[in-house]
């Protein structure tokens, strides 16, 4: 039990100021007690006596890594307070903050609202509505015990071979930078005198947020995931620093380093970018946590001398180090490091203040454990109206009708006979993508919410009768009993980081022969599902009426719905420049010879052509 009572403990005193608390706290800690708050483990290996064994500071859940499959916020919730109790059962009584991917709603929570993926969000181009989203995910998460998302994914995106295309809200720095507004959603509005870089957090009803990865991730050669951005100091801080300082503006209480390197120098390991640049120009004063073993990217081969990796990744300004497995030998090398000298403690120190710093302005010392009240916000409608609305707008109208004087939308919602069409159209899984349920997402009926079936058949008049086909049949498509029209839905499966990394871009599944096929024989809608642009054959364009990027809209598939029908009108614009082929790659509108097939920022409506 905590050894020191309250009364004499200025770190306990809720009405100190959070510095005089942080020295307080500070300055009672041992090597070990500051070690372990600098230590992060996966919820698989934690337990009450590893966590007050070694003081760790914070535990995550992997993507998947639920208290069992399908549990629900309320199991989270008794699975994580499980975790807190024995944290502040410690000497001091210091609570760990739990962090998780909630990166586009609670996506590993079964029930949780699941909102469209950034690239779609990128194409509302509505700041307002990220931020509402923000403060929705921010309810749900807490529910679920919940105190730190890692999100928001702020890279400007640069070649849409890239896997992680869909994380990011766009190639061009400015939609980035207005989409960051996701943070105040999450961790509050911070008051206008709030000082830039401190941490911010309003309350109970906020999250922890995460700007990642810093700095470059975007922009990696040939779009490899963890590869090389290969920039001159300029460029980098023009376009892929400029988010963050929108984050640390809005108080952003976190940042994960990078994966990736800049000009062959690993970020985990870059004294400069880490230290010199985001802690000393950009002036942030939360803390830096290193990605998923992310110091074993320091070494070559990755995984080599671990020592090493720990002693070149702290020193450059890593602070909390995500292990997340093997923190015995973590905190063991860490330790000789810093009793040898190689590890300043003025290092650790100014570490384990940006973490005690970010949970007393988190207020986890008040409220560590889960606020039950709010498990009725989960999945609730208010949020699934929300998510609804970022559907409608995030949708791009690329092509509607064969001419301006012959829009083929708004959709006749009485029409006699329709065709639906695709492995996508009844896939409430291929329709969230990746990053949902578990890391690289699962196709079926993963969690509650709505497909785009689901929504035409609750959109159409009584009379008019739907038939849907997975894959056309070639009865279907010669039978002559006339379809008014097909509404085709395909696209790319789920999937996360390097899995998604592709360099043909072509639409999956034969995507771009069932277009054609269906085309030839009945007017139709295309409906794509993807995280980024994809390869459109001629013929696919030539004899398709009209053509929808839908990127990954998450569980309320009625947003397609509603502006298909016309109960809304088209409003998403391109938020990455859309390729002719894959040997224009990479393609940006800054670029000399800029000749795409539909240039960033186009996105027609349904009264025009
Ligand atoms: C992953 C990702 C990062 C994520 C982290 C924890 O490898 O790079 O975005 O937050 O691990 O899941």
């Amino acid at each position: 039990m905590p050894e020191t009572d309250d009364s004499s403990c200025v770190y306990k005193n809720r009405d100190a100021p959070v510095e005089a608390r942080v020295k307080d706290l500070l300055s009672r800690m041992t090597l070990p007690e500051k070690i372990g708050q600098m230590t992060q483990i996966e919820r698989s290996v934690a337990s009450p006596q590893v966590i007050t064994h070694s003081f760790i500071g914070s535990v995550q859940s992997g993507a998947g890594s639920w208290p069992f499959e399908n549990a629900k916020s309320s199991d989270w919730a008794d699975m994580i307070d499980g975790f807190q109790r024995s944290a502040l059962a410690s000497r001091l009584g210091i609570p760990i903050i739990y962090g998780t991917d909630a990166v586009h709603g609670n996506n590993n929570v079964y029930g949780a609202t699941v909102f469209p993926h950034n690239i779609g969000l990128g194409a509302t181009r509505d700041a307002d509505l990220v931020r509402r989203i923000g403060a929705a995910t921010a309810l749900e998460v807490r529910a679920s015990g919940v105190h730190w998302t890692f999100a928001p994914c702020v890279a400007v995106l640069g070649d849409p071979r890239w896997g992680r295309c869909y994380e990011s809200y766009g190639e061009d720095p400015k939609i980035v930078c207005e989409m960051t507004s996701l943070i105040s959603g999450l961790q509050g509005e911070p008051p206008e005198e709030h000082p830039n870089g401190y941490p911010f957090l309003a309350g109970r009803n906020n999250v922890v947020a995460c700007a990642k990865h810093f700095v470059g991730d975007g922009g990696t050669d040939k779009g490899l995931s963890e590869g090389n951005t290969i920039a001159s100091y300029e460029d980098l801080e023009k376009i892929h620093v400029a988010p963050y300082l929108n984050c640390i503006a809005q108080g952003v209480s976190t940042v994960m380093a990078s994966f990736s390197s800049w000009n062959g120098s690993r970020l985990h390991s870059d004294y400069f970018l880490l230290t010199e640049v985001l802690k000393q120009k950009l002036g942030f004063k939360g803390f830096l946590v290193s990605d998923w073993d992310g110091l074993e990217t320091i070494s070559e081969p990755e995984g080599s001398n671990y020592r090493n990796c720990i002693k070149l990744g702290i020193n450059a300004g890593i602070d909390m180090v995500m292990v997340p497995f093997k923190y015995e030998q973590f905190i063991q090398d860490i330790t000789d490091l810093v009793e040898s000298g190689e590890i300043p403690m003025a290092r650790v120190n100014d570490a384990v203040e940006r973490i005690l710093r970010v949970k007393f302005v988190a207020g986890l010392f008040e409220h560590p454990l889960a606020d039950r009240s709010l498990l009725r916000t989960v999945g609730c409608k208010e949020h699934r109206e929300v998510a609804r609305e970022a559907v409608r707008k995030s949708l791009v109208l690329l092509k509607n009708g064969k001419d301006t004087d012959t829009p083929f939308l708004p959709l006749d919602r009485n029409a006699k006979r329709i065709l639906v069409v695709g492995m996508h159209a009844n896939d409430l899984g291929n329709q969230c993508g990746g990053w949902t349920k578990i890391k690289s997402g699962q196709s079926g009926r993963i969690t509650i919410g709505t497909t785009i079936l689901d929504a035409i058949k609750a959109a159409v008049g009584d009379k008019t009768e739907v038939i849907y086909e997975k894959t056309p049949t070639k009865e279907t498509l010669a039978s002559n009993e006339g379809f008014s029209y097909a509404i085709v839905v395909v696209g790319e499966p789920p999937y996360a980081e390097m899995k998604g990394d592709n360099s043909e871009l072509t639409i999956p599944f034969n995507g771009n022969n069932i277009i054609t096929a269906v085309a030839e024989k009945i007017p139709t809608l295309v409906i794509l599902f993807s995280g980024r642009p994809m390869v459109l054959e001629p013929t696919v364009l030539e004899k398709t009426e009209a053509l929808v990027a839908a990127w990954f809209p998450g569980t309320e598939g009625q947003g397609i719905a509603d502006v298909i029908f016309g109960d809304y009108e088209f409003k998403g614009k391109l938020p990455v420049s859309w390729f002719k082929r894959v040997d224009q790659l990479p393609l940006n509108a800054d670029a000399d010879s800029y000749d795409p097939l539909f240039p960033l920022g186009f996105g027609l409506t349904s009264n025009s052509g």
